[in-house]
């Protein structure tokens, strides 16, 4: 059994210990909803948020994806609630007091505040990050930060899924894919072409 030893400290050093959990954690995992699970579990327990989840793209709607929490909406539109916004703004939304962002959807009447980041593939909304806490005014900038942070990792798994595939039918895209992923998020890029047989 797989045991999270949760960080004390600040919450920068926090999200720190998080963030190098979870790399080791998707170390020799690509798939994006197993690492959106680990992450959604990851986050949850670290700082005992109310609920923590991902919703996925799916045509017009943002379907419930992994989560840790109690039940939640399992559907919602594009541009409702703060969900919703967060795919049609393409922007991160931090909501200090729900009562006091128009639309809200009240999965749980227990939430008060709440933080959505949008999870990119391509410059496209794929998913969406929902954090959500039971005290009003719980985020700031520093969770936005790291939360951002750990959502473009995140692009990259969607990124590479069907990367063998994509590598030999469409090298040139998968290439740029990659790169593209790698600059926007920081993460350096090494690529090693092999060399040819003779
Ligand atoms: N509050 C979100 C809905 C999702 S749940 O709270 C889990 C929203 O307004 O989009």
């Amino acid at each position: 059994m797989e045991v999270l030893h949760t960080a004390k400290g600040t919450k920068n050093e926090k999200y720190e210990v998080l963030k190098s959990q979870l790399s080791a954690l998707w170390s020799g995992e690509s798939d994006p909803i197993a690492n959106m699970g680990n992450m959604a579990s990851a986050i949850k327990h670290t700082f005992d948020f109310h609920w923590v989840g991902f919703y996925l793209v799916r045509g017009q709607e943002l379907v419930l994806g992994p989560f840790q929490g109690p039940i939640a909406c399992t559907r919602i539109g594009f541009g409702k609630g703060v969900c919703g916004t967060a795919w049609k703004e393409k922007q991160t939304q931090l909501v200090p007091d729900v009562e006091l962002f128009e639309g809200h959807i009240a999965c749980s009447a227990l939430t008060r505040s709440e933080i959505v980041i949008p999870v990119f593939k391509n410059g496209k909304v794929v998913a969406v990050l929902d954090v959500d806490s039971a005290l009003v005014n719980d985020f700031d900038e520093i969770d936005q930060m790291h939360l951002e942070a750990l959502s473009r990792e995140i692009s990259v798994f969607f990124l590479v899924q069907n990367f063998f595939f994509n590598s030999i039918f469409f090298p040139r895209y998968t290439l740029r894919a990659v790169s593209s992923a790698a600059s926007s998020s920081g993460v350096p890029l090494f690529i090693v072409f092999p060399s040819k047989r003779r």
